[in-house]
């Protein structure tokens, strides 16, 4: 980075400082990760230069030779890998991947279901205030008591409310889809079925978790999480997609250009096509088991520690943890978190009580520890600290005599984190174990 450090030094710092950040601290939001360097080189090239609208060998301006040939190359690595016939990796990201879908497929009104927000859904899949409930009719679905899917409430509601779409997708849901059950309601009321595996793709092409494709009709997916790529996406149309639907394929490239898209960015489809080659050897292979290794083991252990896990453990790559019975909100917990080295996030619990901004939970997640070679051993160690933490800060709150309403002004909260002081030496613990473990990038 010798040429930004001179052009640009107020960039190049922060650029390093970031990385600092990175390298010092447990990177556990389940939707992130750490790209390689050989991806990072293929972002940064000069096939961002170029303005590429429309698809290979049907563009709009000339000078298209080699890119067609990047974007053919990164097509047929996607179909082979996750065995679809036809794909589309032009979407700049997951959020407009799955809006592209729902303009191919629904007109303005028509009815869209997806997995409820506080149930575990992404914001595209129907939430309020987003353009997928804006201009479509959105019917959630929810989880039942025990935090698992409700498939027979999905079923009667599809019967009754007749969606056009639905959406079988997850964001902070720790156990696998039962993608038969999907497509049994799915073809009972003829919509079309769209897997969002943008968490767990690179487990299904990994085979620790069970493939959509056999069973749905379009398949979204981000390749910046699990699939540890550059941030993009990619649309996939399976052969039931194309028997429903014989224009499928064609009506999704439509939908991103001249749909909502303009130019693809060929550099990051470039770095897609290198996270995809990556993601079909063996050692990635074993990379993903690790994966649900360690965030099996992590849930082990934070049970240990009287824990409530939402559905009691995990299938993959991510916790969701309510905090309720510790009597302390999420929000607290995470900023305490960072504070000792742990990044997670704050997240809302199925039938959750309180607020957005002062969920009762937290997500966490073990990718990207796990692409810095972490194991069982150190997953103890995480659990061990984190519930140091919760039982400081509850501990802290009792001896100033506060409650949890009380815990959400900013001032007190941030007298609470302070007065626990168990974080900084847990930050020192964490530093120690981050330089055992350091940010590779090769693998
Ligand atoms: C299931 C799911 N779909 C879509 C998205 C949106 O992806 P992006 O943030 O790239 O727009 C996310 C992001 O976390 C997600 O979890």
């Amino acid at each position: 980075m010798s040429y930004l450090k001179k052009t640009d030094p107020e960039i190049y710092k922060l650029i390093k400082l970031e990385e600092k950040r990175q390298a010092e601290t447990l990177m556990m939001i389940p939707s992130e990760n750490i790209a390689s360097k050989a991806v990072e080189e293929a972002i940064g090239t000069s096939l961002g230069n170029k303005y590429a609208e429309g698809y290979p060998r049907k563009r709009y301006y000339q000078g298209q030779t080699i890119v067609d040939q990047v974007e053919d190359l990164v097509r047929e690595r996607a179909k082979k890998l996750f065995g679809v016939p036809a794909v589309n990796v032009q979407p700049l990201s997951g959020s407009p991947a799955n809006f592209a879908v729902y303009t191919a497929l629904l007109n303005p009104g028509d009815t869209l279901m997806g997995l409820s927000l506080s149930s575990g859904g992404h914001l595209t899949h129907g939430a309020t205030h987003t353009a997928s409930s804006k201009y479509f009719r959105s019917i959630p679905y929810d989880v039942d008591k025990n935090g698992i899917i409700d498939y027979d409430l999905l079923f009667k509601t599809a019967k009754k409310e007749r969606p056009k779409i639905i959406v079988a997708g997850t964001t902070a849901y720790a156990r696998l889809l039962d993608w038969k059950k999907f497509a049994l309601t799915a073809d009972e009321v003829g919509a079309y079925l769209m897997a969002d595996i943008a968490h767990v793709a690179g487990l299904v092409l990994a085979d620790v978790y069970p493939t959509p494709v056999p069973f749905v009709h379009v398949v979204t997916t981000t390749t910046h999480k699990t699939l540890r790529g550059p941030r993009g996406a990619i649309i996939m149309t399976t052969q039931k997609g194309l028997k429903k639907d014989p224009d499928l394929a064609k009506k999704i490239d439509s939908a991103i250009i001249p749909g909502i898209q303009g130019g693809p960015h060929l550099n990051t489809i470039a770095g897609i096509g290198v996270a995809l080659k990556e993601a079909s050897t063996t050692r990635y292979k074993k990379y993903c088991q690790q994966i649900v290794k360690n965030a099996k083991s992590l849930a082990h252990e934070l049970k240990k520690y009287n824990f409530d896990l939402v559905t009691g453990g995990t299938d993959c790559h991510l916790i969701l943890i309510d905090l309720r019975n510790k009597g302390i909100l999420g929000r607290i917990t995470a900023i305490a978190c960072e504070r000792a080295g742990i990044i997670l996030n704050y997240n809302r619990v199925p039938f959750d009580p309180n607020p957005s901004l002062y969920p009762s939970g937290i997500r966490l997640g073990t990718p990207g520890i796990t692409s810095r070679g972490m194991k069982e051993k150190e997953m103890k160690k995480i659990a061990f600290w984190i519930n140091q933490i919760v039982n400081g800060l509850i501990e802290t709150k009792r001896k100033l005599k506060l409650n949890m309403t009380q815990e959400r002004d900013r001032k007190l909260r941030e007298k609470i984190i302070r007065l626990t002081k168990v974080t900084k030496f847990i930050n020192i613990e964490i530093k120690k174990l981050c330089k055992k473990f350091p940010v590779k990038k090769t693998y």
